[in-house]
């Protein structure tokens, strides 16, 4: 199904602070793609995932998923869309812990009313594409990290909706399952024709999409195919909190200075503090010069 995206807007309203999370975003998916989203912390990623899917609602501009308006539906028609039409994945919190494997495949199924003998076919059918049969009754706890992923696919695909969001996905999985995860994204983009948007930090599992998104500031800024994806431009996360991290130090270097001036501190203090963080500071500039960024 045909993702649209435009001129979206979401203001956070917090006491008398806004927060814009989206400025104006616009965005195609085309039927059967799978594409990336990256971009640093903060620029907007999970809420545009969160409006598409139906979990949040704009506060201006359109998307529209298939022939569907979700922007317009009233609250009770987007429960429903969000039911049949979408299957979310997130980094963690997809399964209930309360509840097997296999019982949660078979959740979603519930809240549609789809019949029993159907939902129990259905987890079969499931547990056997992610590779899960043989632990269908084990609960949450009892799964590694990727397992339980394996297994939030599984939920994801139970109405078989024809979009899927993943929202870091494999975010606190090591390398080797993470590859496991995409595998299994893919096998659901190429043998279920599933249309996938999918945000991540890792550009290796950014490099599996048809397309690369960046985002910053709650807009799109740039469109890469998987070759133009380099380490750094995932990496970007790091450099924001490294650059933080600087500021922060030069924050307290100009509040040591000022303390010293008032003689809030002595000089022997006065010295050694600001060595420190003179220290830190450079490690810190080290590292960004390292990893390309001129400062
Ligand atoms: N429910 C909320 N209330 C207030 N601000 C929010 C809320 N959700 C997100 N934000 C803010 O909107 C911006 C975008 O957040 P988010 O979409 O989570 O970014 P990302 O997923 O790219 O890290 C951030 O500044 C974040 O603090
Ligand atoms: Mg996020």
């Amino acid at each position: 199904m045909k993702v649209q995206v435009k001129d979206l807007i979401r203001v956070y309203k917090l006491g008398d602070v806004e927060v814009q999370a989206l400025r104006g975003l616009n965005l195609d998916v085309e039927v059967g793609e799978i594409i990336s989203i990256i971009g640093p912390s903060g620029s907007g990623k999970t809420t545009l995932l969160n409006i598409v899917g139906g979990l949040d609602r704009a506060t201006a501009g359109l998307v529209q998923v298939g022939d569907i308006t979700v922007t317009s539906l009233e609250n009770s028609h987007l429960i429903d869309f969000r039911r049949k039409n979408v299957g979310h994945i997130f980094q963690n919190l997809n399964l209930i812990p309360t509840l097997t494997a296999a019982e949660n495949i078979e959740l979603p199924m519930i809240a549609v009313g789809t019949s029993r003998g159907l939902r129990h076919k259905r987890v079969d059918e499931l547990l056997n594409t992610v590779g899960m049969v043989d632990r269908s009754n084990h609960k949450p706890d009892e799964l590694s990290g990727g397992e339980q992923q394996r297994v939030a696919i599984a939920a994801a695909l139970a109405n078989d909706a024809p979009v899927l969001l993943a929202d870091e996905p494999t975010g606190e999985l090591d390398t080797a399952t993470a590859k496991v995860i995409v595998d299994y994204l893919l096998i659901a983009n190429r043998e279920l024709g599933k249309t996938i948007i999918m945000v991540t930090h890792d550009s290796s599992v950014a490099r599996a999409a048809h397309r690369i998104l960046k985002i910053e500031d709650g807009s799109i800024k740039a469109a890469l195919t998987p070759a133009q994806v380099t380490e750094d431009e995932t990496a970007l996360s790091y450099v924001d909190q490294l650059r933080a991290r600087i500021n922060d130090i030069t924050e307290q270097l100009a509040n040591l200075d000022k303390d010293f001036r008032a003689a809030k501190i002595d000089g022997d203090e006065y010295t050694s503090k600001r060595q420190s963080l003179k220290q830190t500071k450079a490690g810190l500039e080290e590292e960004l010069h390292r990893m390309g960024v001129v400062t």
